[in-house]
């Protein structure tokens, strides 16, 4: 059986391009797979230092992983944090790529550029989310488009340690749905966590209404791009079509209609959600901590060997 992981940082909550770009092609093929969910608490420290808001951020993120439907019987659900060898296998990559490589990387580019500190965890992010893959000789990593390169280098990262150590590492592939690629934010650019324009995916109908109504329009346009692109993540354009050509220049009117749309989808997910209490988040992610650690402790007993620090 092929593998599949994907993995979300729990820096904030949940929006609706994790949602298109990640979650939801990850529920769609989970069962397909031997497969894998991860919740990337140290890639998370790169941009958060309050450790309460990151306790509560990782019960929130396993709380929407259950609640968009994975059984925990069928993933492995656990944080990065439980498997000590993430961190160790990342170090090792970090032996093996080099400094220019790594500052080619768009991610951390673009987040310098936002105005994120530029640490060194930062830039060394794409080795300790190559081990996140590697551990587990995925196959398939179920990833919005900003990720692509990422995979890219996940690719790099085994290619250069089977060169130097022997044949080692699976070289996954990413798996980009080109219609939900890159969800734009309230602002159209990216839609991001660390960007402050999302529309939360299980925030309260207020919430996300207070969002959808920040969306920037364009005064010049007949139609609102940002706001239609949006809505098509939830209605068949089609149907949209009609819609947008009636509320011609009136965008608070294609605002509403979007609100709707998204409460559809969201409230029964967002009514399971609130019956998973934290309990539940603490058993899901010391199951999953346990068999990942088996599997990756056996991997990383072979790196050991090959690299030569096991004598
Ligand atoms: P964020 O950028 O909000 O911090 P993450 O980096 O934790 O989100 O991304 C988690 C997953 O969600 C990744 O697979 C990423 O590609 C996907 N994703 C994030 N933002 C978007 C977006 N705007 N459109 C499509 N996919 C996205
Ligand atoms: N870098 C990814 C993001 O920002 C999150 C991530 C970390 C990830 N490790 C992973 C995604 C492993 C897929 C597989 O979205």
């Amino acid at each position: 059986m092929q593998r599949l992981l994907t993995g979300l940082q729990p820096s904030g909550a949940l929006h609706i391009g994790n949602y298109f770009g990640a979650l939801k092609p990850f529920v769609d093929l989970y069962g397909d797979y031997e497969s894998s969910l991860l919740v990337v608490d140290y890639h998370a420290l790169t941009t958060l230092k309050n450790p309460e808001e990151l306790r509560q951020n990782i019960v929130n993120v396993v709380k929407d992983y259950l609640a968009v439907g994975v059984d925990p019987k069928r993933a492995t659900i656990f944080k990065q944090s439980d498997v000590p060898e993430h961190t160790e296998l990342a170090w090792i990559f970090e032996t093996l790529v080099t400094v220019p490589f790594l500052m080619q990387a768009h991610a951390y580019k673009d987040k310098v550029a936002k105005g994120l500190e530029a640490n060194a965890g930062l830039f060394n992010y794409p080795m300790l989310m190559a081990a996140d893959i590697l551990l587990y000789d995925i196959d398939v990593v179920p990833v919005g488009a900003d990720q692509r390169q990422h995979i890219e280098y996940a690719r790099e990262a085994a290619a250069k340690f089977n060169e130097t150590f022997g044949e080692t590492f699976k070289e996954p592939k990413e798996r980009i749905l080109e219609s939900v690629a890159t969800v734009p934010g309230t602002d159209g650019q990216k839609m991001s966590k660390s960007y402050g324009n999302t529309i939360p995916l299980f925030g309260t109908k207020d919430e996300i209404a207070k969002a959808v109504m920040s969306i920037v329009t364009d005064s010049s346009g007949e139609s609102p791009e940002h706001v239609y692109n949006i809505h098509s993540l939830f209605k068949e354009r089609g149907e949209l079509g009609a819609l947008y050509k009636a509320n011609k220049g009136n965008y608070k009117a294609s605002k509403e209609a979007l609100v709707e749309d998204i409460e559809a989808t969201v409230a029964p997910m967002r009514e399971r959600r609130e019956s998973i209490s934290d309990d539940e988040v603490r058993t899901v992610l010391a199951e999953g901590a346990e068999k990942a650690r088996e599997r990756a402790s056996k991997k990383m007993t072979e790196v050991r060997k090959k690299i030569g620090v096991m004598i």
